[in-house]
């Protein structure tokens, strides 16, 4: 018999990564079986929506650009579609390859391994028919999975989500498991989530920018809404649903996260069944309220440390006029120069990360959805960062402050915690994503795993546009040895680090 309480914890044990476990670990990337990034429907029809695209250079096409003036309406109205499923997922970069290209997107994906797939189902939108649509990343079309109409189904899956009615298109984010698995075994649902999370980052502003108000329906049943997209279930689930609203229109009241049941079992799975089997374990059957409890941010327990506050902001990113072309040079940093940025831009990036309210006047959403934002604290360990003293620090969001909890240069401990990579002895700041997953269990189910790796996939896309605004070197890191990290850094043992992001001077040619 298991101690676990839960099998999100037993799950986050067993793929917890140590010294000794990659050292012992046989696995090897079988490129034979390697999954495809994109799915095909050969059979179904294909719309067009690449032209709609307003690039400089349109990407799909040779031809000249259509001007939007010589759209027609139901043009315009798919453009705002096409628009927001470019931005957020499409491609932005080819890197050629001996057997074939290798294609980059707006979001950055672990491994570059694209385990998310979005769906559209539409009801009354000018421009599209009726129906439910593949988002066909490779060539910026549609695949018409259904035609006709899906609302009740979609409502009854969503236990009457007001916001479904309101809404003419409603997108669902999945996620097809091998994709990532087939390199990451079972720890690959935390990537698949973080992924997800990613992108959701990106729909959030896009879809601002684009009219919509992109509302977060996390409650959902999981089997109805996998049946009305016909997902191979074992292959590929629903993660997400996202009705998109009129962006004046009010955001009715219904909670954007609801719990899944929590099992106290008899927990013993085998190892490549550990994925499916938390997934599986945090489908919801039926609606049932969150629990009317508050969890008690880390900092109360921190109040003791020596205090470093930011200054109010000073740093625009200029969003309404630089969004896109924010969107589009987005990378990876691959190597960082070692240099140090400044106490003022890791605020700003801070800001927009934590603080959307504070961007009110520009395009953007002011108040985007996240499923429990509130699970998640922020730890930031301080290479050299100018005016801010070497060390690790908790971050206080409602403060926007930091109390220091660690004194001295953490360059070579994060270089080793993050599995030896460079990026992590290099960057100038290291941000750890971390959550009390006991607590998140308690309100959220099983399903509280996907939430918290959901929305702090969500925070490091937020925190990635900003930097990319600003030209400041950003990375994700989805493998650390986990309990190493808390050890050494001086995080308390209770927080599970769900997520790193890395940030630094970009080397020169990187
Ligand atoms: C969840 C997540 C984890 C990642 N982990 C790492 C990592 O451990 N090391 C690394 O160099 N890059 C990491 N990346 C960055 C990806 O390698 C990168 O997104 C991918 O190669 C696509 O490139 P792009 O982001 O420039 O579009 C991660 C990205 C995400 C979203």
């Amino acid at each position: 018999m298991s101690t676990y309480e839960s099998y999100a914890e037993y799950y986050h044990d067993l793929t917890k990564y140590s010294p000794e476990g990659i050292a012992s670990n046989q696995h090897r990337l079988d490129f034979d079986k390697q999954p495809s990034v994109f799915k095909e429907y050969p059979s179904q029809k294909k719309i067009d929506i690449s032209y709609l695209l307003l690039l400089d250079r349109n990407p799909f096409s040779d031809v000249g650009i259509k001007p939007q003036k010589d759209f027609t309406n139901e043009e315009k109205y798919l453009a705002k579609l096409s628009t927001l499923l470019y931005f957020s997922y499409g491609i932005t970069a080819i890197v050629p390859h001996a057997e074939k290209p290798f294609y980059m997107r707006s979001s950055p994906s672990a491994g570059g391994l694209y385990p998310s797939e979005i769906y559209v189902i539409s009801e009354d939108y000018p421009g599209l028919e009726d129906g439910i649509y593949n988002f066909q990343v490779v060539n910026q079309s549609l695949a018409q999975i259904k035609k006709g109409k899906f609302k009740s189904g979609l409502l009854k899956a969503t236990f009457d989500n007001p916001n479904i009615n309101e809404a003419k298109l409603t997108l669902v984010l999945t996620g097809v498991f091998y994709r990532s698995s087939w390199r990451y075994q079972d720890r690959a649902y935390r990537r698949i989530c973080l992924d997800t999370g990613h992108i959701l980052g990106n729909i959030d502003v896009v879809s601002s920018a684009c009219g919509f108000k992109a509302v977060l329906a996390g409650g959902f049943n999981d089997k109805s809404i996998n049946e009305i997209l016909e997902l191979d279930e074992e292959e590929e689930q629903s993660l997400v649903v996202l009705p998109l609203i009129d962006k004046n229109n009010t955001v009715k009241d219904f909670p954007k996260a609801l719990p899944s049941k929590l099992d106290k079992v008899n927990i013993k799975t085998p190892e490549g069944n550990r994925l499916i089997e938390l997934h599986n374990r945090s489908n919801i059957e039926k609606f049932v309220n969150i629990p009317n409890i508050k969890i008690q941010s880390v900092e109360e327990k921190l109040s003791f440390c020596t205090k470093a506050q930011f200054d109010e902001n000073k740093i625009s990113f200029n969003w309404n006029k630089n969004l896109y072309t924010t969107l589009l040079k987005r990378r990876s940093t691959r190597a960082f120069s070692g240099e140090s940025i400044s106490k003022e831009e890791l605020a700003a990036l801070l800001d927009f990360g934590y603080h959307p309210e504070l961007f009110r006047n520009e395009t953007l959403d002011p108040n985007p959805d996240y499923f429990d934002a509130s699970l998640i604290e922020t730890f930031i360990a301080v290479n050299d960062v100018d005016g801010l003293e070497e060390g690790c620090y908790f971050y206080s969001k409602d403060g926007r402050y930091l109390r220091q909890i660690r004194f001295k240069n953490f360059r070579e401990e994060i270089h080793y915690l993050c599995l030896g990579q460079e990026l992590g002895y290099k960057a100038s700041a290291v941000i750890f994503h971390t959550a009390d997953l006991s607590k998140a269990v308690f309100k959220y189910g099983e399903r509280a795993y996907r939430y918290l790796h959901l929305d702090a996939g969500h925070l490091g896309q937020r925190i990635n546009l900003a930097a990319a605004n600003l030209n400041i070197g950003v990375s994700g890191i989805g493998g650390f040895f986990d309990d190493q990290v808390n050890e050494m850094l001086g995080i308390p043992e209770h927080e599970a680090v769900v997520y790193i992001t890395t940030l630094g001077v970009p080397a020169k040619n990187s």
